[in-house]
This record gives C-alpha cells, structure tokens and sequence, in this order.
C-alpha cells in the first residue's frame, strides 16, 4: 500500500487531480498496486480554510508520505494578499520543507500535436529535451532580500529592491549529478545553461558542473548562456538532451519550451529530494481560474505527472508507459481538449478525454 497526498489547490486544480485519481486507481487494477490518497489543501483553499496557504498540517502529512501530488495553486483575488499569505508561497515553502531540489521537466512533443506548436513542424518534430532545474535556491531563496529605503546624495529617500543570486558548491554538485545521471540513461549530453559571462555565481556553477562532470565520461558537457539557450530554443530544439540550470534561468526556459510543444496542458514534471522525504508531482501549467468548473481544461499534464511519480517514485516504468501509450493513442485516434483543438477532430472535456485515456490503458 502506497500513500499518496494529493494537494488540492486552486482554479482547476481539483478537476485535473480527480482524472490523474481516476488513472491511478484504474493502473492499480491493471498493475495489481494499492494507493491510499490523503486529500489536503493548498494555496489559496488552505488560506480560506485555516488563514495560511501552507498549513502546518499540510507539510505533516506530505512528509508522512510515499509520494505527493500537487494541482496548481494561485487565483487573482489573492493578488493583493501580503506576499507571505500568497498562494505561490505555499509552493516554494512545500519545495522547501519537503528538500525538493531538483525538478525534472520533460518537453516532449507527440506528432500528432505539432500542428499547435508555433514552430513549423520540421523544427518542432522530435523534441525531446529534459530540463533539469534547480529548485530550492538561487534568488528564489536567497537572503539578503526584500524592499529597503535609501538616502540619495541629493538628499531624497527612495526606495530600493533585491534579491540574492546565491549558491553554494554543495547545492551545485547534487543538481549537476542528478543532471548527469539523468543524460546517461537518454542521449549523453548535458548543456549546462547559465549567464558566466556576466554572473560570479553562474562562473561557480559552471566550474561546479565541470569538476562533476569528470564522473561521468560516457556523457558529453557543453555550455551555454541563458540568452543563447532561449533562442536556440526556438531555433533548433532538437540539440537539446538534458539541460542542466538555476532554479529562475529553468522556471523561464521551461515555460519557453513547453509552449513550442503545443500547450502548457501536455507537460508533466517531478520534483525529487535526496530520497529522504517524498517526490512530489504537478504539471507545470498554473491554476487557470478562468476554466474552473467548466469541464473544459487539459488533464493530460496532470494524467502524465502520475506517469512520471509511477516511474520516480514506485519503480514501475510498465506503468509509467502504459500511460503515455494511452494519451499517445488518444491523441492519435482525434481527441482533443479545447487547448489542442483542430478542425476535423472532435472537442472533448476534461473528462471525456480523461475517460478515453482510461480505456486505453492495459
Ligand atoms: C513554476 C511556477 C512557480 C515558480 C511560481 C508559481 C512560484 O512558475 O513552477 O514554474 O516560479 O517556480
Ligand atoms: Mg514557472
């Protein structure tokens, strides 16, 4: 028996988690596996429920568990909550207190989706690129941070913002081996992405990963800036393998990347810690309030999360397959949600598609 948190959150959030459920309970039939799901909430449900969008609670029960899966958390009408009762909080505190640093995003694109990416297909066609990205430091994490005053030289006080762009040698080590591990079970090759020409703490990431790289001699290292990476994104994806970045350079080119795949609605990710406390699985997409109830989102980045906490959590690469078979098939066979819609296909909603998923799975 396997426990698994799943951490209701905002917007769409409980739609996408019910279909993910409903994969996962019908992968237990098939793969003969037991799951018991604790639901707890998150975000800004969690600030309506307790006044804190990351309830002691919700951290307890995450880390008594096997594995953790997440909707998407946020909503406008929290924008103007004090920056520490803001949903988006909730979810770098729960990466923090759960020591999940590295995040893994899969960009992949199925064939029968290229006509949505907005690159011409002949660019598109075969991407297959794992984003590595470091998840619980950089400015996202750093201190000194927050909102001063000063005293100008003509006397006039004003107000000055900064973060941190901050980390040490240890935090780059176990992100570049998790890196290098990763490459050695697909094409070999890591790009390590950061902005050394400009950056003392991009030139200690470099030399970091480099050192870490002497380990692994069956994987090849190359190096690029940020900038660079962004438009040989667009330009030829497919020399991509592994990219191996901080945690705000990985939170913007994957974002970037997924887009040239068709839709933020087909990317899954993983977040994995050390192994001493729980993965934790969401898609990369946001809460999309705007959807909320109608039946209309996505589910696959959610259906394909449970895919990837298959493999990364409980082992089962059969199971993780079978999945991505299933949507592959779906795909193939012209269902489609609102995000991917073509003509001469049929519309589905979130859960027709997800109910076709199911049928397929074996
Ligand atoms: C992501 C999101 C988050 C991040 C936000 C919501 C805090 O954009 O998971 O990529 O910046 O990490
Ligand atoms: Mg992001």
């Amino acid at each position: 028996m396997k426990n698994i948190t799943v951490l209701m959150g905002d917007g769409v959030s409980g739609e996408i988690l019910s279909c993910a459920v409903k994969v996962l309970d019908r992968i237990s039939q098939i793969y003969n596996l037991s799951f018991k799901y604790n639901y707890v909430p998150i975000g800004g449900r969690a600030y309506e429920e307790t006044g804190f969008p990351l309830p002691n609670k919700t951290v307890e029960a995450c880390l008594k568990s096997d594995a953790v899966l997440l909707g998407a958390v946020g909503d406008w009408k929290y924008d103007n909550l004090a920056p520490e009762l803001r949903p988006e909080k909730a979810l770098l505190g729960i990466r923090k207190k759960l020591n999940l640093f590295a995040n893994l995003r899969p960009v992949k694109v199925f064939d029968e989706l290229l006509f949505a990416s907005p690159l011409k297909s002949e660019i598109a066609r075969d991407i297959d690129i794992m984003i590595i990205r470091e998840l619980t430091g950089d400015v996202y994490f750093g201190e000194p941070k927050g909102i001063i005053t000063k005293q100008t030289l003509d006397n006039r006080e004003i107000k000055v913002g900064f973060n941190n762009m901050i980390y040490d040698e240890d935090e780059i080590r176990r992100i570049a081996h998790v890196a290098f591990k990763s490459a050695q079970k697909r094409k070999k090759r890591v790009c390590c992405v950061d902005k050394a020409n400009v950056l003392d703490v991009s030139r200690l990431f470099r030399e970091i990963t480099t050192d870490v790289s002497k380990e692994y001699n069956d994987v090849e290292l190359s190096y690029m800036y940020v900038d660079n990476a962004a438009m040989q994104l667009i330009q030829n994806p497919r020399q991509f393998d592994v990219i191996l970045t901080g945690n705000i350079f990985g939170d913007i080119l994957s974002d970037e990347a997924s887009t040239i795949c068709g839709s933020l609605g087909m990317l899954p990710s993983a977040s994995l810690s050390d192994g001493k406390t729980p993965y934790l699985y969401e898609p990369i997409h946001g809460s999309a309030p705007d959807l909320a109830g109608k039946n209309a989102v996505n589910p696959i980045a959610t259906i394909l999360s449970v895919a990837m906490m298959l493999n990364y959590s409980f082992d089962n690469k059969l199971a993780c397959d079978s999945i991505y078979r299933a949507v592959k098939e779906v795909l193939k066979e012209g269902y489609r949600t609102r995000d991917i819609f073509e003509k001469g296909k049929e519309l589905c909603t979130t859960s027709k598609i997800t109910d076709l998923i199911i049928e397929k799975l074996r």
